[in-house]
């Protein structure tokens, strides 16, 4: 089934005002046909950024939200104030999450059920770390965090799934395609149980994806686009990234 690619920038903690809203600006400029762009920049810029790129073909996500629509909870944003602040998308149970913040998957599936509730689509982030690769685990350990996040009346509609391996975040170090290929296709499969319409559901890699390296693993047949950290900073290399989705 086609899938429509979607090329995510997640800027983490990076991006004051006017820099951030320039940025947003260059990528809407610049985004190619064909591809679904997005950008999820810190909460305090979604809204602006939301305004600076109306009308374009960039869409504004938020990276992380509460499970609850509103209450005491200091500090914390609800998916409901990212939709009220032009976001369409969250990112939610990003390995710095888990690891700075003690997000379980059982956090992330509340997350994500508000996200649903709020109207947003979820993009949900799993991957293993060094160790458990090492130790043979990774696939075993997708398939944990995907039973444990994906909440279980999911539809295909409203979801995403990211592939990050927690040792290619930042790093500058990829798994093989061969490696990329085999972890995709067992999401795709772990999803098949857990989802109606699974097959419509877009699987992103994420780690250390740049231009030299965008186009062969986007060429992957269960890699549906990419979350993209660092080299989403810069228009220029993000768009690269957008433009090898295309060929
Ligand atoms: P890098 O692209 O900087 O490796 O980050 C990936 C990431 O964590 C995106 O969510």
């Amino acid at each position: 089934m086609a899938r429509r690619t979607l090329i995510a920038g997640n800027w983490k903690m990076n991006g004051l005002g006017a820099d951030g809203v320039a940025l947003a600006k260059d990528v809407a400029a610049g985004a190619p046909a064909g591809v679904e762009l997005l950008v999820c920049p810190p909460a305090t810029l979604v809204a602006r950024i939301a305004a600076a790129v109306a009308g374009s073909a960039v869409a504004v996500g938020g990276q992380d939200c509460h499970g609850k629509a509103s209450g005491a909870h200091t500090g914390d944003i609800s998916a409901e104030m990212l939709a009220d602040a032009g976001a369409h998308y969250v990112i939610l149970g990003h390995s710095e999450r888990r690891t700075d913040h003690g997000e379980t998957d059982a956090a992330v599936r509340a997350k994500t059920e508000a996200a649903w509730r709020a109207g947003l689509n979820a993009i949900v982030c799993i991957g293993e770390t060094l160790a458990e690769r090492d130790a043979g685990r990774t696939l075993s350990v997708l398939e944990a965090q995907l039973t444990g996040s994906v909440p279980s009346d999911a539809s295909a509609d409203r979801l995403v799934i990211a592939y990050e391996p927690v040792w290619a975040i930042g790093t500058g170090k990829t798994p093989t395609l061969d490696e990329v290929d085999a972890a995709h296709r067992h999401i795709r499969a772990v999803l098949g149980r857990l989802v109606s319409g699974a097959d419509a559901v877009r699987i992103l890699y994420g780690g250390s994806m740049k231009p030299s390296n965008a186009a062969e693993l986007l060429a992957i047949a269960d890699v549906d686009g990419g979350l993209i950290g660092g080299a989403s900073l810069k228009a220029a290399d993000f768009l690269a990234i957008a433009a090898a989705a295309r060929s």
